[in-house]
């Protein structure tokens, strides 16, 4: 699509996110200068006003600037994250005090009076389509009133399986229906994921940091977690992952190889045909969690790693919680050499899911309303993310260091020492604003000077000023000055 196939009141965000690809991708370097509005105007065969918007759009994400007499220049941004973590070595069962604290974090999350800024639980019709999937809902009950009469039986809505099926040709992945199996979310999928690969006392192997529901989860099963360096921008450390698969005390790893969460970034090619390999060789199942995997920013998407499963060692797991309505708790997992396993636990775990959510998904896929949804998705996180740094590097103390999100709504944030992130949970929970500590991202509560943030809220006063009541609590921690240092 060109510019000119918009509508003249979008044209300018479209100029907006397509320079603004520019700079993620380096293509547009801190401290170039863009083209004058009217160069710019002409090449993009746009009018004046429309640049105009479009820079001052940019302006707004923090990722350019005005110069006096000069133009606009493209803004240092705030320092990427780049050290990888020590590995740990340890064994760790989740500790209690992690625990308790996710439970406190989801009490302020289910409290209105709290603003929160780190949960990745999106609010607001903005971000999903469900006045769409609403009617949908409705006009399915009308037609097939007995359908809430009817004993969900496994395998499930075979409409919906044959959409997720040809949907995984998005992410490289060629599926049948009969190979997906409907889960009551991605957290059943997990579990039941664990359950068929590992048994208890056995070691699981997580990135670090890690999504910190798969803590209480492993506890559960009596399982432990071996921490796995993961580099900020390159993923899980496969050096580290083919050293302990070797000295074989990994039973199953558990890893996010597209849009990690807490990091927000995602593997490399090279690495995800690698890591399928290293898995497939050693004989031991990876879970593979691809639940951001269709938000990514950018071009192309980047495939999954099941995408290269030669032996059926991935056991790929996803849902529609965070693109299309997480009250519907529908999710699958395709969990190639166990799916046998796998469809017998799922029925004698919860039998299936309901024929009605999955039923009415299936008509939204149908309909192919789901890839304009998508695209509008990715664009919105993509600028959220940008502003959300903007602000960091206005209000966070100098030294902050933050990732950059290859997709998604989460990212990661490093303190310069002194800042505590559990001390600043508790002074902010009493300012009514609720943060996830870095600690609860780890089975060995490390990344106490970190902490997750999340743009999945709306972009409004109150979430603007719980950002500046963060950084300036971490100023006054850490004695620095806020201001992250321009380059440009
Ligand atoms: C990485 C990751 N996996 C799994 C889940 C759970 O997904 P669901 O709500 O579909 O069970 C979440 C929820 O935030 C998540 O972030």
């Amino acid at each position: 699509m060109t510019l000119l196939d918009e509508t003249p009141d979008t044209r300018y965000l479209q100029l907006a996110d397509t320079l603004a690809e520019a700079i993620r991708r380096g293509t547009l370097r801190p401290g170039d200068r863009l083209p004058s509005v009217r160069r710019c105007a002409q090449t993009h065969r746009v009018s004046i006003n429309t640049v105009v918007s479009a820079y001052r759009t940019l302006e707004d994400r923090g990722l350019i600037e005005a110069r006096p007499q000069s133009g606009f220049y493209v803004r240092s941004t705030l320092p990427a994250l780049k050290m990888a973590s020590a590995p740990s070595g340890r064994i760790e069962p989740p500790a209690d005090d992690v625990l308790a604290l996710i439970d406190t974090v989801f009490a302020a999350q289910q409290n209105p009076a709290f603003t929160n800024i780190a949960l990745a639980c999106p609010q607001t019709s903005d971000f999903y389509p469900g006045g769409k999937l609403g009617r949908m809902l409705s006009s399915q009950l009308r037609r097939q009133p007995d359908l809430i009469g009817q004993y969900p039986l496994p395998p499930g809505s075979l409409r919906l399986r044959q959409q997720i099926a040809r949907r995984s040709m998005t992410l490289g992945m060629l599926l049948e229906p009969g190979d997906v199996v409907l889960t009551h979310g991605c957290m059943e999928a997990l579990q039941l994921a664990l359950r068929v690969t590992t048994k208890p006392g056995d070691c699981v192997g997580l990135e670090s940091p890690t999504y910190f529901y798969l803590l209480p989860l492993l506890a559960s099963l009596g399982l432990k977690a071996l921490e796995i360096p993961t580099d900020p921008q390159l993923g899980l450390s496969l050096d580290a992952l083919e050293l302990l698969l070797n000295e074989k005390r990994l039973n199953a790893v558990i890893a996010m190889p597209t849009v990690q969460n807490p990091l927000g970034c995602t593997m490399p090619l090279a690495a995800k045909k690698r890591l399928a390999r290293l898995m497939n060789d050693h004989q031991v199942p990876l879970i593979e969690d691809g639940l951001y995997a269709e938000i990514q920013f950018g071009g192309a998407l980047s495939p999954a790693v099941k995408a290269f499963d030669r032996d059926g060692w991935v056991l790929f797991c996803s849902s529609f919680t965070k693109t299309l309505a997480p009250d519907f708790r529908v999710g699958w997992i395709c969990g190639g050499r166990f799916h046998e396993a796998l469809r017998k636990l799922k029925a004698v775990s919860s039998m299936s899911e309901s024929q009605l959510l999955s039923e009415t998904l299936a008509t939204f896929l149908e309909s192919g309303g789901y890839d304009h949804h998508l695209r509008n998705l990715r664009k919105r996180y993509a600028a959220q993310v940008d502003e959300a740094r903007a602000l960091i590097a206005r209000h966070f103390p100098r030294g902050t260091l933050a990732t950059q999100p290859a997709g998604g709504f989460v990212f990661w944030v490093e303190f310069p020492p002194g800042v505590d992130s559990v001390a600043l949970f508790h002074q902010l929970l009493e300012e009514q604003i609720c943060l996830t500590p870095g600690t609860l991202y780890s089975p060995s509560g490390r990344y106490r000077n970190a902490l997750r943030l999340s743009c999945c809220y709306p972009f409004n006063a109150r979430y603007t000023q719980a950002l500046a009541r963060l950084g300036a609590r971490a100023c006054e921690m850490s004695g620095l000055p806020p201001g992250i240092a321009q380059d440009g």
